[in-house]
């Protein structure tokens, strides 16, 4: 039974505040979390909910954190907390709009997250077992690890958001996770060689001083190569365009080469990467307006490419169902805060696994300590996870909580690798 339900302000990983929500049950067990926040946010996501007004240049959360000390308390004490799809419809209802604008998505989904914790920790298990419920059939996940940082998360020094790598050729998630330190140290070396070492983007990434998109992926395969690592082999590329950021109506601003590109010839860049590099992951090749795009690059690509869509999908089981029915992706991005609560994130991701799309986990560029996804790519098997780099604790912090997962498994734990891909091996 349900306590107190205690919100807070805490700051992110940008030092901007963020939503902390604390549930206490009578039995003293106590289950905390803290909302994420997006910076290339798609449209149709749960609305993170923000002050306005000057103060923290309009990012307060004093809103939503008097609705989780408010309503939402009121809403949940004396309940259950076991009881999470019925507490989340409460939430949902109590709040009453489409997207969340009253109570806040931050508030939701840190309240959401923080009963989850308080129902695993009354259960006395982590939170991936008490998801899971035991321990059969889990793979530890594929992590997708981010060495340049672009787009929105770095000023758009490069149009392309997340160049990163896959290691499905390890044979545990700590190996992948040695592989990507060497990369990742690689990649820091030859930046630092060519006069580019410029620090980190908001991810970790290094900061992509670079003067096109072809330059990045050329530098990640010389440092997978570097590391003394087979690019395509043992290590592969995965890239995030976030192509809502810089395309519309069919029409993508590549502001780096100063070009403009209709939906076709957006498609054939793509492909021509793909022909080029060894890529096995796009996510959001397209605009979140461009079904179309998601449709035609899917037919073309879909057979040798995980095609991703994380704003084209916002976590929503409803959209999810609408592409498989229209072969629109092959794999979804998973965020609870773009859902608003757990029920529905995992709506969505049950929706894409039962039509045998690929599931990935996913952070925000705003982070904090919080682990819970962590958790949840493994007691859900989502089979991928990604957190941004290899640098930066906000996002340490949920690789390394995976390791103590993999330990606690012993060797029960086999790692996700190419059948998270479900590609033929390059
Ligand atoms: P965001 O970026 O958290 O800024 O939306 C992450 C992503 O696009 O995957
Ligand atoms: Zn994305």
């Amino acid at each position: 039974e349900i306590r107190k339900v205690q919100g807070r302000r805490v700051w992110d990983s940008r030092g901007r505040p963020t939503v902390e929500v604390e549930i206490e049950l009578a039995s003293g067990a106590i289950g905390r979390a803290i909302a994420p926040a997006g910076a290339s946010t798609g449209t149709g996501e749960a609305l993170d909910l923000r002050d306005g007004g000057s103060a923290l240049a309009g990012l307060g959360i004093n809103k939503a954190l008097a609705a989780v000390n408010g309503e939402i308390a009121r809403l949940l004490v004396g309940r259950d907390a076991r009881l999470q799809a019925e507490l989340d419809r409460a939430i949902i209802e109590l709040d009453g709009t489409q997207n969340r604008s009253r109570l806040g998505g931050n508030a939701s989904v840190a309240t959401s997250m923080a009963l989850l914790h308080a129902a695993a920790a009354a259960a006395d298990q982590p939170i991936w077992r008490y998801l899971a419920g035991s321990a059969k059939g889990i793979t530890m996940p594929l992590p997708e690890i981010q060495i340049f940082g672009g787009g929105a998360h770095a000023a758009r020094r490069v149009d392309v958001q997340d160049f990163m790598i896959m290691c499905p050729a390890a044979s545990t998630f700590s190996e992948a996770l040695e592989w990507t330190a060497e990369v990742y140290r690689a990649a820091g070396d030859i930046m630092k060689r060519a006069g580019k070492l410029q620090g980190v983007a908001d991810e970790g990434g290094y900061w992509p001083a670079f003067t096109s998109n072809e330059e990045a992926l050329d530098a990640l395969v010389r440092s997978i190569e570097a590391a003394g690592l087979r690019p395509g082999g043992e290590v592969a590329i995965s890239l995030d365009i976030a192509a809502s950021e810089f395309g519309r109506e069919g029409r993508y601003a590549l502001a780096l080469e100063g070009r403009q590109l209709d939906t076709a010839k957006m498609i054939d860049m793509l492909g021509g990467w793909l022909n080029a590099y060894p890529i096995v992951s796009i996510e959001d090749p397209l605009a979140e307006d461009d079904a179309d795009g998601f449709k035609e690059f899917t037919a073309r690509y879909g057979s040798r490419c995980q095609i991703i869509g994380d704003d084209f999908f916002v976590t929503n089981a409803a959209r999810v169902s609408e592409a498989i029915r229209d072969k629109s992706a092959n794999a979804v991005l998973i965020k609870p805060n773009q859902a608003g609560t757990i029920t529905e994130t995992f709506e969505a991701l049950a929706v894409a696994k039962q039509a045998g799309f690929r599931t990935i986990v996913s952070a925000r560029s705003g982070e904090t300590e919080d682990v819970t996804i962590a958790h949840l790519s493994v007691g859900w098997n989502a089979k991928q996870l990604k957190v941004g780099s290899f640098s930066r604790s906000e996002r340490m912090a949920k690789w390394n909580e995976v390791l103590r997962i993999e330990e606690a498994l012993g060797k029960e734990a086999s790692f996700a690798g190419w059948s998270a891909l479900d590609l033929a091996e390059k």
